[in-house]
């Protein structure tokens, strides 16, 4: 295992962003995983910091967003496509057909969760995939318990966000949210894969994550099993670290 522990959040943010523009570098044509969340905000805008000083060549890059919410509008801010447009997608003016999304409102969300994977696939595979870590363990919406075998699916998310959710968007509790998610097993299938954790609130997980041993319960723990995975976090989450 990989772990890089940086001083303070803007070493974290910055040397996160350097991982996705050394891929980009590296491989022009490169498809990238990104998540959304406090965690990454900051590490997309940064990619697009640098890129309006010194632009590089971003237009072949394909970007796939790890997970998706549930029958809430796309323009939601809380949206995953509308999150990852405004902190990176426009700023390096990626095409509509280099950002793969999957959709918030659909008659079939079976089919396009197995249309999804397959121009993954088509693509060649996700090359470099970010990761954010919740406070339960959970990766994308595969919450603790989630079964290791699935691509990408549509599953439960955790409460509270399923709570702030409804209230923004003034979801009534009769209509379903739920959250569209790449599975464990796409999740392990990236060749390599950048773990990100900052914030004392994620001490406690992260120490899970690398210290217990690999149980459904933690999901993030299956990642000591990858070949190829970093373990980014800044001092405060790797405070609890032995
Ligand atoms: C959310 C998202 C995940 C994200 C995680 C961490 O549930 N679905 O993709 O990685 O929570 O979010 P944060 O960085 O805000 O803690």
């Amino acid at each position: 295992m990989k772990i890089t522990i940086t001083n303070d959040e803007r070493a974290f943010d910055c040397t996160a962003a350097w991982r996705i523009i050394g891929e980009i570098l590296s491989k022009p044509d490169c498809v990238i995983g990104l998540s959304t969340g406090r965690t990454t905000g900051n590490l997309h805008r940064i990619v697009g910091e640098i890129y309006s000083h010194y632009p590089f060549d971003a237009s072949k890059v394909t970007f796939v967003g790890l997970d998706e919410v549930v029958n809430v509008p796309r323009e939601y801010v809380g949206a995953c496509y509308t999150m990852l447009k405004t902190e990176l997608i426009d700023t390096l003016l990626i095409k509509e057909e280099n950002f793969l999304m999957l959709p918030t409102i659909s008659d079939n969300f079976d089919r396009d969760c197995i249309a999804f994977k397959e121009e993954i696939d088509r693509r060649g595979g996700i090359d470099l995939l970010i990761l954010g870590l919740g406070e339960n363990g959970h990766l994308g919406f595969n919450q603790p318990h989630s079964p290791w075998g699935h691509e990408v699916w549509i599953t439960d998310m955790n409460p509270e966000l399923e709570e702030r959710i409804r209230r923004e968007t003034l979801t009534p509790v009769e209509k379903e949210l739920r959250g569209a998610t790449l599975g464990l097993k796409s999740i392990m299938n990236a060749r390599k894969i950048v773990l990100v954790a900052k914030g004392y609130n994620k001490a406690g997980i992260v120490k899970q994550m690398l210290e217990s041993p690999v149980i459904a319960g933690v999901p993030a723990s299956i990642l000591q099993l990858h070949p190829n995975c970093e373990f980014l976090l800044d001092s405060a989450s790797a405070s609890e670290l032995s």
